[in-house]
């Protein structure tokens, strides 16, 4: 902290002491370079500093048949501090122009940042769009954990994921959930192919090649992980929710339909889910079901969860739509509060059960606390390993703790408050923080506020405690 209060100070007495010794005025040395990370306790390269990203415009060529991607990404950001260059995320790909404002700017890459030096200083508070052209094959990670996230290839097509850093394989950007902007996503395919994405689907025409061009639309803020694309023979099912939420569903071939097993019950737990945390946060929601074994794992992709395969288990679709509240419209502040979104999803679970005939969320607590598998089959897993809100590395941030500790403490909450105050914080956190960003301090304050109980205890032993909770 030390370093960084030190450093804000340094570059304004660094810069008028050049405009005394040069007599130039504040103006010609007014940037400095934006940091190339955001310093988050899990991937402190993630994001980048100086600057915050309103819109991102990405139009993508893509051809399944030789897995080329032709990228142009417009970004519209506003600068945070003078700016002589700054960073975006990328990851592979050839950058083959950039300009700033128009203007040809310079750059150059090293590891997953791109550094865009515009021919002009950006001053702070100006508004600004930076395009990139670029091309190639994008190329999925390794997850710390050693799962794969970002553009995966299928057999017929391809899908984008990119929890927590993969986005930055296929377009470049601000990657930190801190961030969050409304995206416009256009693809162009070949003909016979859908393309997928968040939000609202504005138009699909034939381009003069007789290609087809998808063009999705999502208004609200979104952080980068939550973006998605999903290109193949997919088959598309729309409708509406009994109140009027649009749905789009596109289910890979041989995945069942977006009207059978659990996802049929879509429309009533997006209702089910406004009764129980708010109105839902987005114009649409709906499905993707990708060709079992692309991934292995869903992901909560906004306004439209991507699953590996047609889900099994109506938890699972219940999980990923609670995501839709908490996670993507409250976003973590680092991954360091991962634990608010998966523990808020993993509680949603117990609570459709509890509220569908299955066993109590009290039921779920006791079976976790007991390893008792009759009741949830995950019940013996190490819940206890680590506490939830401090995961040891970046690879324990989707770990068990996180999801089953995560819950715990919200149920911990419920035994000390009672339904009534409980329920009336689950909707009032995710209206405070509806579309933005929260922290996990940011959560206990607002708990203990709201509630206007002491839940110190409950921080102590279930939230951050080092020792087995008693
Ligand atoms: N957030 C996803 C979910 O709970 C899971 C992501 C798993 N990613 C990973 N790298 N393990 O629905
Ligand atoms: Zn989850």
């Amino acid at each position: 902290m030390e370093h960084r209060a030190l450093s804000r100070l340094a570059a304004p007495a660094v810069a008028a002491l050049l405009a005394l010794t040069t007599g130039c005025t504040g103006d010609t040395v007014q940037g400095r370079p934006g940091a190339s990370g955001l310093r988050d306790p899990y991937f402190p390269r993630a994001g980048n500093g100086g600057y915050q990203v309103d819109h991102y415009a990405l139009d993508l060529d893509y051809d399944p048949a030789d897995g080329q991607l032709h990228g142009t990404a417009v970004i519209t950001a506003r600068a945070e501090q003078g700016l002589s260059s700054f960073n975006l995320d990328f990851s592979g790909m050839n950058v083959e122009g950039v300009t700033v404002q128009g203007e040809g700017a310079r750059y150059n890459r090293t590891g997953n940042e791109l550094t865009v030096r515009p021919a002009e200083d950006l001053k702070k508070g100006e508004v600004f769009r930076t395009e990139i052209d670029y091309s190639g094959k994008p190329k999925p990670l390794e997850d710390p954990d050693g799962s794969k996230e970002g553009w995966i290839t299928t057999e017929d097509g391809a899908v984008a994921v990119g929890e927590p850093v993969g986005s930055m394989t296929w377009f470049p950007g601000n990657h930190h959930p801190s961030d969050k902007a409304s995206y416009d996503i256009t693809f162009t395919v070949p003909r016979g192919y859908e393309a997928v994405s968040n939000g609202e689907l504005r138009s699909r025409t034939e381009d003069a090649d007789g290609r087809t061009v998808f063009a999705w639309h999502s208004p609200e803020p979104m952080a980068s992980y939550l973006a998605t694309a999903a290109i193949g023979p997919y088959k598309v099912t729309t409708g509406r929710t009994p109140s009027g939420t649009g749905l789009y569903s596109a289910v890979a071939p041989g995945e069942g339909t977006a009207d059978t097993g659990p996802l049929a019950r879509l429309p009533e737990m997006v209702e089910w889910g406004s009764g129980r945390f708010g109105p839902y946060p987005f114009a649409t929601a709906g499905a993707i079901v990708v060709p079992a074994g692309t991934l292995g794992y869903a992901l909560e992709t906004q306004g439209r969860p991507v699953f590996p395969g047609a889900p099994a288990e109506e938890e699972l679709v219940v999980h990923e739509l609670a995501h839709q509240w908490f996670g993507d419209s409250v976003s973590p502040k680092s991954w360091k509060d991962m634990w608010l979104n998966e523990g808020f999803a993993t509680y949603a679970e117990w609570l459709w059960a509890e509220d569908h005939g299955g066993p109590t969320a009290q039921e779920y607590f006791e079976a976790f606390e007991a390893g008792d598998t009759d009741v949830d089959k995950d019940a013996d897993v190490a819940w206890d390993a680590f506490p939830p809100a401090s995961p040891p590395g970046a690879g324990d941030i989707s770990a068990d703790p996180v999801y089953y500790g995560g819950a715990m403490v919200l149920h911990r909450i419920r035994q000390e408050v009672g339904d009534e105050k409980f329920f009336a914080l689950v909707r009032g956190w995710a209206a405070d923080h509806r579309h933005g960003n929260a922290s996990t301090a940011d959560f206990t304050a607002y708990a203990g506020a709201s509630t206007g109980h002491d839940l110190k205890k409950v921080w102590d032993v279930w939230l951050y405690g080092k020792a087995r909770p008693k």
